[in-house]
């Protein structure tokens, strides 16, 4: 079986600042700095979100410019109809995948709805827009004409899909350079009664799980009237109290955008499946590295034995969900793309310097921002307050990301006033975690 392997990915569940790398380019470029690949960001004007800035790799014999964490390689063609669900679908079918069969409609002709859902044969489908993320706008389940309907009539001016609800769990799975890497289970936002606490307390339970974790951080389960109604379907409200061991999803979706959890399921994926998703290159062949949404009933067997569905294509993939998996086996997968991108290049974080910054450098918060800079450039190390009024510091890793923040010293954190940077280069020791003193 030729497939590519991620390394295990190590963190120290101690460093808070790992919040930041939850942003979906931020561990790629992280990787790529451990590789001594220069990386500028571009903000551009009017931009709302960081994500959606341009950023530039420069390795020793190329330079490539993403857009998040798709290269600009990308043709636009592959990228208008990943993100449009409908064409993604026809594209893949023609392909010999298997997607839900389903239809495009506006509010008004919910007539048109109504008639496809009673000339199929599973009574159960999805609706959703037809460009959309983190399940924004997404209702599945739905089971009633009566509600298919108020949901059309709810809708907004634009055309929407309405498909076939594909039983099974949800995966995220990652594909670079057409191979395989890594696969997600992801379960819906649930709780675990234990038999005294209200649905609302063990939310706020999972949520303080949730929060060590720095991808499911950004996400914490909320109890919006959605779910308040899913509850109340069901003969329940935030303050019932389940008993010990049941347990209540609170969404029918699972992107953990909406408190949904993963699960690692690399290693047990079939390799019917495997096949299945590094053809979807086929149809996307200038996408380099994206993620698959796929249901299945048991990723762990053969397609052929069961319902299954490739349900997107998203071109802008999700790092981090494969590093802070909720259960199961972290994977370093942001090593594998940069060395995907970067074959030339080697991992070497192998240089070490002694530093000390002199200045007004103590009491304005320098070792945190300093810690979490440090964390971003993928360095190890430690900082420490000097007895003179000075910080002392070490740092380990590439030489690019140890001379950028050494450079970034040279400003420091808002507050602080830094007048004189020395350092000088010492043996490297393979130290693994960056420490306050
Ligand atoms: N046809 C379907 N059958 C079952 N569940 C679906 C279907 N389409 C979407 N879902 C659920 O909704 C989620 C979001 O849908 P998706 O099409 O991936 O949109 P988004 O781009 O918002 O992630 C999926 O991860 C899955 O849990
Ligand atoms: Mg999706």
């Amino acid at each position: 079986m030729d497939r590519l392997k991620a390394k295990v990915f190590n963190f120290d569940k101690s460093q808070i600042f790992y919040k930041k790398l939850g942003g979906k380019q931020a561990l790629l470029q992280r990787a790529l700095m451990q590789k001594n690949i220069k990386i500028d960001i571009y903000p551009e004007e009017g931009e709302k979100s960081a994500y959606l800035r341009r950023w530039v790799a420069k390795g020793k014999n190329k330079a490539i410019v993403f857009r998040g964490t798709m290269p600009s390689s990308t043709s636009l063609k592959a990228n208008e109809i990943s993100k449009n669900k409908t064409e993604t679908k026809s594209l893949l079918h023609s392909f010999g995948l298997r997607v839900p069969k389903g239809i495009v409609v506006s509010r008004s002709e919910f007539d048109n709805a109504l008639q496809w859902f009673d000339s199929i044969d599973r009574k159960k489908v999805v609706v959703k827009p037809i460009y959309g993320s983190g399940g924004n706008g997404v209702f599945s389940n739905i089971t009633e004409k009566s509600c298919l309907e108020s949901i059309i009539k709810e809708m907004g001016e634009r055309e929407f899909i309405v498909e076939e609800h594909i039983e099974g769990d949800d995966h995220r799975i990652l594909v670079v350079g057409g191979k395989f890497v890594a696969a997600m289970r992801r379960w819906p936002a649930n709780v675990i009664g234990d038999g005294f606490s209200t649905i609302d307390d063990l939310v706020k339970k999972k949520n303080a799980i949730r929060a060590q974790n720095p991808y499911d951080s950004r996400y914490p389960i909320k109890v919006t009237c959605d779910v308040e109604r899913r509850l109340g379907n069901i003969g329940l409200t935030p303050d019932s109290v389940i008993e010990k061991g049941r347990r209540v999803f609170l969404q029918t979706i699972a992107n953990i955008g909406v408190g949904g959890e993963g699960e690692d399921v690399t290693d047990i994926i079939h390799q019917e499946f495997v096949d299945e998703v590094e053809k979807c290159c086929e149809a996307f062949p200038d996408l380099e590295c994206f993620g698959v949404d796929l249901i299945a009933e048991d990723i762990s067997k053969p397609p052929s034995v069961q319902d299954y569905s490739i349900i997107e294509v998203n071109a802008n993939c999700d790092i981090p969900i494969h590093h802070w998996p909720t259960l199961g086996q972290p994977l370093d997968v942001a090593a594998v793309i940069a060395d995907h991108y970067f074959p030339d290049e080697e991992k070497d974080i192998s240089y070490a310097v002694e530093v000390v910054v002199g200045g007004e450098v103590q009491g304005v918060g320098f070792r945190k921002w300093l810690s979490r800079q440090a964390v971003i450039h993928g360095l190890t190390g430690y900082c420490m307050n000097g007895n003179d009024g000075d910080l002392l510091a070490l740092f380990e890793g590439s030489k690019y990301s140890v001379d950028s923040l050494i450079s970034l010293c040279g400003k420091g954190p808002r507050k602080s006033n830094v007048e004189t940077i020395e350092f000088k280069e010492i043996p490297s020791e393979g130290r693994t975690t960056f420490m306050i003193f």
